[in-house]
């Protein structure tokens, strides 16, 4: 289908000089797929300038971005903000960020709004909790989060954005989704945004993010609708990382 591998790492609140520095060596021979990097906000600029050299599939990104561009908003940051300092990408809706700071979707999508307008990439993370789940509401949780931004923004919008499904069980608990059930829900966001944009729902990139490691990460990106992940902890490790990119483009290559 030719949707190029992407394999994002994001640090959530973790990460040094000491990372961006490990990162930048890793990532300056131009792997053959898209990695884009998400350190804390703090970090975006000492490695966005680290990675000046590198290839252009080679990104930094913020993990959270305001729903303002500017303003008496103590404490935020922009996606014009984070263009300035050399980000080309955003994380808008991460399931953490909804739960621990009340996200809605509707916030979620003018965030989305916010990134494309800086000419940032967003990357909208959606995902279900265990609950939604064992209810057999995973789907319309998914379909819930999606339609926000599809009519904040207009069906044109997944022709400019990559979307990670993130099992919020599958976060940070060593339990990832099993290929067979991500490659479901894979499916079936395609199949949504299918509805909405036809042409987009074929280049769009869907990512996976939960429990990704070296080990998974091959027979994940096997599945025909899984094009890359998103990786939480495992990306704290520079050898890790490696490991999952190497497993995706081995993947793409197969
Ligand atoms: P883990 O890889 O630690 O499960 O985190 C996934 C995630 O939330 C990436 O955004």
């Amino acid at each position: 289908m030719g949707r190029r591998p992407l394999v994002a790492a994001n640090w959530k609140l973790n990460g040094s000089i000491g990372l961006c520095k490990q990162y930048a060596e890793k990532l300056s021979n131009a792997p053959q797929i898209d990695c884009w990097v998400f350190p804390s906000a703090v970090h975006v600029s000492t490695l966005a300038k680290m990675f000046k050299e590198s290839a252009a599939n080679v990104r930094v990104g913020v993990q959270n971005i305001y729903t303002e561009p500017t303003g008496a908003f103590t404490g935020e940051n922009s996606a014009e903000l984070a263009r300035d300092v050399g980000a080309t990408t955003a994380i808008v809706g991460h399931s953490e960020r909804r739960i621990h700071f009340m996200e809605s979707s509707q916030g979620v999508a003018h965030k989305t709004a916010q990134a494309l307008d800086a000419e940032l990439t967003p990357i909208i993370c959606v995902g279900e909790q265990l609950d939604d789940r064992d209810e057999g509401q995973a789907e319309e949780v998914v379909e819930e989060q999606l339609e926000a931004v599809n009519s904040h923004c207009s069906t044109a919008v997944w022709q400019h954005v990559t979307v990670a499904y993130e099992p919020v069980w599958a976060i940070g608990s060593g339990i990832a989704a099993t290929p067979e059930q991500a490659q479901e829900m894979h499916n079936r966001i395609r199949v949504m945004i299918k509805n909405w944009n036809e042409p987009a729902s074929k280049a769009i990139r869907l990512l996976y993010g939960g429990s990704v490691n070296s080990r998974n990460a091959g027979e994940l990106i096997s599945q025909p609708d899984i094009d890359g992940f998103l990786v939480g902890g495992a990306s704290l490790d520079i050898d890790s990382f490696g490991d999952i990119v190497e497993q995706a483009r081995i993947g793409d290559a197969l």
